[in-house]
């Protein structure tokens, strides 16, 4: 079995100098190759270091909604240089609008429509982060769409929106990921989402170091704990988890064009 864990922060501190065993398990879980989200563009070297060490790392780079205070002017063409320098991005972003406690809406949406318009003219998917804001996002997009004949490709990440708000974004043609949140007890708005998304709209991630899923909840988030979010998924879709796995993992190397290698076993 292969999985994607379609949204890592593995350059975050709490995993310096644990690298190591972090791969040992990620392997023993069956996780093939992992996205790894960015949340500014200084990242960036840190991230392909990474990278270098790891084969089945493919990264993206942006600039977080909630760091767009360090938006500026030449940041578009920056991150634009920087995913144009390595193959080994897939994706801009992490981008997208968090109005949860924020009071920055105009600068948000500036950051975010420049991302979406980088995204669109160097063909790369989007990595969206949505937090209270699903109406205001899809207005982005239609708008965008609407002035630009160009598609705009994308994943909405650690997703917790209502079905209603999962059926826009499908609409729109973006893939739908969900994060450990999943499997918490109570969350059962983004159960009902999970369960309307199509078979080859759905991506699975931990979104580490954050957001343990069940049954490691309140531990650091780990790229392994991935399989846990695909055994709920699996459960609450009523699909053999070796369906899910095979699916979601075409799914993340359509999204973001990862060949993988072939398995061993
Ligand atoms: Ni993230």
């Amino acid at each position: 079995m292969q999985l994607i864990d379609t949204h890592v922060h593995i350059n975050f501190d709490v995993f310096q100098g644990n690298l190591g065993s972090l791969e040992q398990r990620w392997r023993e879980a069956g996780v093939a190759h992992l996205v790894h989200s960015c949340v500014e563009p200084n990242e960036f070297q840190e991230i392909r270091s990474i990278a270098d060490r790891f084969p089945e790392l493919s990264f993206a780079v942006g600039l977080h909604p909630l760091d767009v205070d360090k938006w500026t002017e030449g940041m578009a063409d920056q991150i634009e240089n920087l995913a144009s320098s390595d193959s080994r991005v897939v994706a801009i972003g992490e981008t997208g609008l968090d109005l949860f406690k924020a009071d920055n809406y105009q600068q948000q949406e500036l950051a975010f429509i420049s991302q979406l318009e980088i995204a669109q003219k160097l063909d790369l998917p989007v990595i969206i982060h949505c937090r209270d804001a699903a109406p205001q996002l899809r207005k982005i997009i239609l708008d965008l769409k609407r002035r630009s004949p160009k598609p705009v490709k994308g994943v909405m990440h650690c997703w917790g929106g209502t079905p209603e708000e999962t059926e826009w974004f499908l609409e729109l043609g973006f893939y739908i990921s969900f994060s450990g949140i999943v499997t918490f007890k109570k969350a059962q708005q983004i159960k009902d989402s999970a369960k309307i998304v199509p078979a080859d709209r759905l991506l699975i991630e931990t979104d580490c170091p954050f957001l343990a899923p069940v049954p490691k909840r309140g531990k650091t988030n780990e790229p392994s704990f991935v399989r846990y979010v695909a055994e709920h998924l699996a459960e609450l879709r009523k699909v053999p988890l070796a369906e899910l796995a095979s699916q979601t993992t075409a799914n993340a190397c359509c999204l973001f064009g990862i060949e993988l290698p072939k398995e061993n076993s």
